[in-house]
């Protein structure tokens, strides 16, 4: 049930929802609440930024727009203010980066996701996975202490659990976080298919059959091509399916176990979903390098299950 934003009385703000709600650690809930305030820039940014290309390219050879750059550098102030975080491993940066070796926490962040469609105006992203101790390598998705994403669209959303839930915000017109949902979850059926990486669609075996099983079950195609944007419609929705396999280009998948898969399927698994690279629990799998990739079957379980079976036929 939505609460109205507008109602100061009924407004359940980010901070009190972390106390009161998920009993987050003090520290644990300030980090989350420096890391609202950088998505508060980001989102200024994105809607005050032009949408160009930085001219430089990350570790994955990928071009950078200005707001790729811009995003990592006003998430690193925030971590580095905070005072909470050792180092942190990001998709624009091709090492951890050490910050303050007395600090509790790691943090693993994709700044901006789907920012090849910052100039088609489409709905980008912002997802952080959190662990307790000094750095995410070697950690497994399954011990972080928090994963949260932020979803810059025509409203600017953000959806956390510390492992009491997945609860959603919206950010207001005086800047603050207020609860919106609380206790997202997932039925086990979808009725909602988001095919990533179609264009292996014949270099997988069983992608096609995976496909056209869901065309004869008469999915609704949801794909933006912003895994954020997507992965939010499942739980918004309550149901879905969003597959992204390996192909002959991404033999191990294109999307990046620290900072894209982990925090996803921390969160999957609260909303009561589940995350499969294929062959198992991605909250089992270790972060080995930031660069890490593996594939991702993530959404309502019994459509995972039915994808690996028949990935692994
Ligand atoms: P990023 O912008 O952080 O590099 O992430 C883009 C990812 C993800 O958002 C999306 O699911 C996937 O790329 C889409 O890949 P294709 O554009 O190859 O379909
Ligand atoms: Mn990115
Ligand atoms: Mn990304």
């Amino acid at each position: 049930m939505e609460s109205s934003p507008s109602t100061p009385a009924e407004r359940r703000s980010l901070n009190a929802h972390l106390y009161h709600v998920s009993k987050t650690p003090d520290d644990l809930r300030h980090l989350i609440l420096d890391i609202s305030r950088a998505a508060k820039y980001i989102s200024y940014a994105i809607q005050t930024t032009e949408a160009g290309l930085a001219g430089t390219t990350n570790q994955f050879g990928e071009d950078q727009v200005k707001l790729d750059v811009l995003s990592d550098r006003i998430i690193e102030d925030h971590l580095r203010e905070s005072r909470l975080v050792a180092s942190f491993a990001c998709e624009e940066r091709p090492e951890v980066v050490d910050l303050d070796p007395k600090a509790p926490y790691s943090v693993a962040f994709d700044p901006l996701d789907g920012s090849s469609l910052v100039d088609v105006n489409f709905a980008i992203g912002s997802i952080f996975g959190i662990y307790k101790g000094k750095s995410v390598l070697g950690r497994k998705p399954k011990e972080q202490v928090a994963a949260l994403y932020v979803l810059y669209g025509p409203r600017t959303i953000l959806v956390y659990s510390t492992g009491k839930g997945v609860h959603e915000f919206l950010l207001n017109d005086v800047g603050e976080f207020i609860l919106l949902r609380e206790y997202l979850g997932v039925a086990d059926d979808a009725k909602n298919f988001s095919p990533g990486n179609l264009r292996g669609v014949d270099e997988t075996k069983g992608y096609r059959d995976v496909v056209e099983t869901s065309l004869t079950a008469k999915l609704t195609l949801r794909y933006s091509g912003c895994l954020v944007a997507d992965v939010h419609h499942i739980f918004s929705k309550g149901q879905g399916l969003f597959t992204f396999p390996g192909s002959a280009k991404y033999p191990t998948g294109k999307l990046r176990l620290a900072f894209e898969c982990g925090p996803f399927a921390y969160l999957a698994e609260q909303a009561g979903a589940a995350a499969s690279d294929g062959n198992g629990h991605i909250l089992d799998l270790t972060i080995e390098s930031v660069d890490q990739r593996c594939p991702l079957i993530i959404g309502s379980r019994n459509d995972v299950k039915k994808v690996c079976g028949m990935l692994n036929a």
